[in-house]
């Protein structure tokens, strides 16, 4: 068959499934695509004022990585110099979680790395229930169009973000959850962790054995190699 037309019926049968599945089961594979669909979500995110934060932020922050990425970690919300840079995680606790993400075997490039708000609340406070309210669809529409295999919640913001519950993170954290993304899409595992401030600010042997506790329990769940460290 000629490829025109072949690809024709392709495109004709896409459009069939996504009219009966509403639009929400058929989504585009291509990483061209996804890249494009999220740089669109944050031209919106640059062009946000639905809060105050949208107002007193010097950059938005929308998000960067791999558009395919198996794993998306997730923080809070930026502080001052994700704020300065309009990108997540280039301050001390971005560093700490390029460490842990290196540890892993992996690359920042590998991965997608976000935050719940996307703009700096000031002076660091906690981010105000109506400000997640307002700016959690973005991470839920940047969430299915990545897809991941697993989410990273860093944080007990995070994780309760997600999940949609008030628990403590030392409850949440090692243990894989259901994400579930709305209707027509299957649920994601999450996996809840310290925040990497949290870690630096509790720096004990202890503390980095759990994050790293849940870090090898995503590698296992990935069939990725676990690098063995510590042990003599
Ligand atoms: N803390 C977060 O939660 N997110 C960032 O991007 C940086 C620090």
């Amino acid at each position: 068959m000629e490829e025109a037309k072949l690809e024709k019926i392709v495109n004709q049968h896409r459009e069939m499934e996504n009219f009966f599945s509403g639009g929400l089961i058929v989504k585009s594979s291509e990483s061209t695509d996804i890249k494009k669909e999220l740089e669109e979500i944050a031209e919106e995110v640059y062009k946000c004022r639905k809060c105050e934060l949208g107002t007193l932020r010097r950059n938005a922050v929308p998000g960067e990585g791999n558009p395919k990425a198996r794993i998306v970690f997730v923080g809070e919300g930026p502080g001052a110099d994700e704020d300065a840079q309009g990108r997540p995680f280039v301050g001390r606790a971005g560093q700490l979680l390029d460490k842990i993400i290196k540890a892993m075997g992996l690359k920042r490039e590998d991965v997608y790395i976000c935050n719940v708000i996307k703009c700096r609340p000031p002076e660091n406070r906690d981010p105000k229930p109506e400000e997640i309210i307002n700016c959690l669809p973005y991470l839920q529409r940047q969430l299915e169009l990545i897809n991941p295999e697993i989410i990273v919640a860093l944080g007990a913001h995070a994780a309760r973000s997600l999940l949609n519950n008030n628990k403590p993170i030392g409850q949440l954290r090692g243990q894989f959850h259901e994400y579930c993304p709305g209707m027509g899409t299957s649920p994601m595992k999450l996996m809840a962790t310290f925040h990497p401030a949290y870690l630096l600010r509790n720096y004990s042997d202890d503390n980095r054995a759990k994050v790293w506790e849940d870090m090898k329990k995503v590698l296992v769940e990935l069939n990725l190699p676990v690098p063995n460290y510590g042990k003599k």
